[in-house]
């Protein structure tokens, strides 16, 4: 709906002669030149997000303590399941934390030209799950200063000077201008995004609170929430108090809010996210203060954040060990890790569920201080991130952001290319951008997917699986095969049995990729986002899903699952789900621009719209539902190259875009 309400304001902006503007245009042809002869992509290679590193995949285990072939028996009805989660709602599992330093980067210079490749690739997890969620923030929060608009030069929204903080991260501060809130607010126009923003806690005396009044004015029902100090445990280390602790945190919560309650352009006085400890303090040492009761009242959510390792040493010199990435490989090759990392928040997302809020993992990734060469984008790291991601799941956590960095940093789920490659170079798309896709099919938009983790194959740390109940039918079935061995001697079979009887045939999505330590031609049912510097944010190539038979007779249904191998199975073939490619609606990429994919619209055309208006303005289009109106003069316009192609689409009146369809 949204992306139709935006299909007309992009055509409307463009009629309007002015009002869309393609800055610095050149013809495709040129563009694919350039990517080919242009020597300095190279040297651009050796920054962390590029890096080419493949590490060698880890040693089979000896004994093998799964077999290759097992059996899961699941009940048909969840009401005869014990121990299932909490139902889960639409967003996608995964959202996104961006650091804030990075936000003109990754959502776009400014308020009125916005990344392509972004907004398709969040169309791409909205299309699954209904709504995206998106954090900005990180440790560059705690210093950020609004500034005057215009303050910044060249119509940029984002600046940064030097924060004079000492922490790990090195964090420079960041000077915005209201146009962050006009960005995140255009961006929901256009997509069911909702945002989390940080309230800084570097002074808690004189509290800079200008972030809540703006995006609560300005962002309105789409801010869900506003972080109240992020990683507080570290605010010693980090020098930013010179004593602190569980009650001192608390203490200034209560400072915070009575000045929030004073503050009338704070409407909204119970949206915060806290504490967000990361390991330093435990939660319960948190709760233990009363903290769940004293302040529930004015939550959104209760919040954690965590990385299971630090690569600081090695990206930041700040002393200690190096670790080296092909020792701990294996770390992220097992259920071992997501359920450790997972099982000492039990307590606490059980705590909040009982308080009626939820609970998030508000920060986390492969590793913090940007993750580690080789294992952070490798395909490894895609099968790990879906484990998590289901194991943080099933374990009752609401939701988790998987976080963005700059382009020093080896874990993003996606990076733009690099300002000076912009005019010849398209995005570079993480592994672990595909465990989001994953989750977001996997729970859907109906709020009541609940799942169990199986533990099946004697428990084999190997090959984890889950089952989905949606409602209260059996909807999917989770396989994964951790194991690297390209003799195919590890491949699995696996028998899902339902006594209740088995459908006649089940479709399989499958995780695909050579081996776990690869990077490239990652596909996820058949599809790819694309190598490095050839991601648009669409998925390419045509979607292949398996349709598998069953034995009735013998009530069994067998999945294979190679080594390595993630397989997803819908125990309905007709859930629409399971023909989902790439979004149906994509935003334009063929407004080349010479920042390239960039999206520009004109503001005066979207502040006049509600964003809430898709369905009467489809009666301008000649169609009542966006499916419908994407057809042919849609596809016409994602075949046409350049200008022409905006042009075609806005006067048949169509989406400027793709529909490339599944
Ligand atoms: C882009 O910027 C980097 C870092 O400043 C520089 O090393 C590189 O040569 C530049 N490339 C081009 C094509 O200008
Ligand atoms: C899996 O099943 C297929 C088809 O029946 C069979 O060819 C293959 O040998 C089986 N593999 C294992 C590991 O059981
Ligand atoms: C907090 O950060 C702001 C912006 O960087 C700065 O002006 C202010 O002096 C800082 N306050 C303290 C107590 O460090
Ligand atoms: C955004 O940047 C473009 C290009 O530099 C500029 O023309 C435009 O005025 C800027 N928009 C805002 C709202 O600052
Ligand atoms: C940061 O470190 C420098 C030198 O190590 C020191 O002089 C300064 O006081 C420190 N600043 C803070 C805020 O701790
Ligand atoms: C859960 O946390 C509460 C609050 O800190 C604590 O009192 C309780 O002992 C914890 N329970 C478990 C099982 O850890
Ligand atoms: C998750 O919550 C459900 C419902 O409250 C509960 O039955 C289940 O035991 C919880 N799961 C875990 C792992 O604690
Ligand atoms: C699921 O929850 C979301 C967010 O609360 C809501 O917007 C949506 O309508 C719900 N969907 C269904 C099918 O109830
Ligand atoms: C990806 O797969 C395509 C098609 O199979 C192949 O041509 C290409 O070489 C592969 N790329 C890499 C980097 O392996
Ligand atoms: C989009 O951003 C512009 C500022 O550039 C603002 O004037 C306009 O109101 C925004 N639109 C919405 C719907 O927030």
């Amino acid at each position: 709906m949204h992306l139709l309400t935006s299909l007309v304001l992009l055509c409307s902006a463009f009629s309007a002669a002015h009002a869309v503007t393609v800055y610095g245009q050149i013809p495709l042809a040129q563009t694919a030149v350039a990517t080919a002869t242009d020597s300095s992509a190279a040297t651009q290679t050796t920054l962390a997000a590029y890096d080419r590193t493949e590490l060698t995949p880890p040693a089979l285990p000896s004994p093998n303590p799964g077999a290759n072939a097992y059996t899961l028996s699941l009940e048909k009805s969840a009401a005869s399941v014990q121990g299932l989660s909490i139902p889960h709602v639409g967003g996608g599992f995964w959202g996104f934390s961006i650091e804030m330093s990075v936000v003109s980067q990754v959502l776009g210079k400014n308020s009125t030209f916005l990344q392509v490749p972004f907004l398709n690739l969040l169309a791409n997890i909205q299309e699954r799950a209904g709504s995206v969620l998106i954090r900005i923030g990180g440790n560059t929060q705690e210093f950020a200063t609004l500034v005057p608009t215009d303050s910044i030069a060249n119509g940029h929204t984002f600046s940064k000077e030097d924060s004079g903080s000492n922490q790990t991260t090195k964090t420079p501060a960041v000077l915005y201008t209201q146009d962050m809130f006009y960005m995140a607010a255009n961006i929901s126009q256009m997509l069911n995004v909702k945002w989390f923003m940080g309230i800084p806690f570097n002074d808690s005396v004189n509290w800079r609170l200008e972030i809540a009044e703006n995006a609560q004015a300005i962002i309105g029902d789409n801010l869900l929430g506003l972080q109240a100090a992020n990683e507080p445990d570290f605010y010693e280390k980090f020098g930013r108090r010179t004593t602190y602790s569980p009650e001192l945190y608390s203490g200034e919560l209560e400072s915070l809010i009575s000045t929030m309650d004073a503050d009338s352009l704070i409407t909204n006085k119970a949206q915060l996210l806290a504490p967000s400890v990361s390991g330093q303090w435990t939660p319960e040492s948190v709760w233990d203060t009363g903290f769940i009761d004293k302040f529930k009242d004015r939550m959104y959510a209760f919040t954690v954040e965590h990385y299971p390792r630090d690569n600081c040493a090695a990206q930041f010199a700040t002393g200690g060990d190096i670790v080296d990435p092909q020792q701990i490989f294996g770390d992220y090759l097992s259920h071992t890790g997501p359920v450790s990392l997972v099982s000492p928040y039990t307590n606490s997302t059980n705590l909040a569920t009982a308080a009626g809020k939820p609970f998030l993992m508000f920060e986390t990734n492969t590793a913090s201080c940007g993750g580690f060469k080789g294992i952070s984008d490798s395909y490894g790291a895609a099968l790990w991130a879906t484990d998590y991601g289901l194991q943080m799941a099933f374990n009752n956590f609401t939701h988790a952001m998987l976080h963005v960095g700059g382009q020093n940093a080896f874990y993003n789920p996606f990076t733009a290319p690099p300002t000076n490659q912009s005019t010849f170079n398209e995005w570079t798309a993480g592994a672990v951008y595909y465990a989001t896709i994953i989750l977001a099919e996997a729970f859907g938009t109906s709020n009541q997917s609940r799942l169990i983790d199986l533990w099946g194959n004697s428990g084999s740390v190997y090959t984890p699986s889950y089952a989905i109940y949606d409602g209260d039918a059996l909807s999917k079935v989770a396989l994964f095969n951790y194991l690297d061995d390209q003799t195919g001697a590890s491949d699995i079979n696996v028998t899902i049995t339902v006594p209740q009887g088995v459908p006649s045939s089940i479709s399989v999505k499958y995780l695909d990729a050579t081996t776990v330590s690869t990077k490239n031609n990652i596909t996820w049912a058949g599809q790819t986002l694309g190598g490095q510097f050839e991601v648009d944010g669409r998925f390419k190539g045509d979607l292949s899903v398996q349709k598998i038979s069953c034995d009735t007779t013998a009530n069994a249904c067998v999945v294979p699952v190679p080594a390595p191998g993630f397989a997803l199975v819908f125990m309905d073939t007709t859930e629409p789900a399971v023909s989902f490619g790439t979004a149906t609606q994509t935003f334009a990429t063929t407004a080349h621009t010479k920042s390239h994919n960039t999206a520009t619209a004109d503001p005066a055309v979207l502040a006049t719209s509600n964003g809430h208006s898709a369905e009467n303005r489809a009666g301008e289009l000649g169609s009542t539902s966006p499916g419908s109106a994407s057809s042919s003069g849609a596809r016409r316009a994602a075949v046409a190259s350049g200008l022409a192609g905006i042009v075609a689409a806005c006067a048949g009146a169509l989406w400027v875009g793709t529909a490339l369809v599944r």
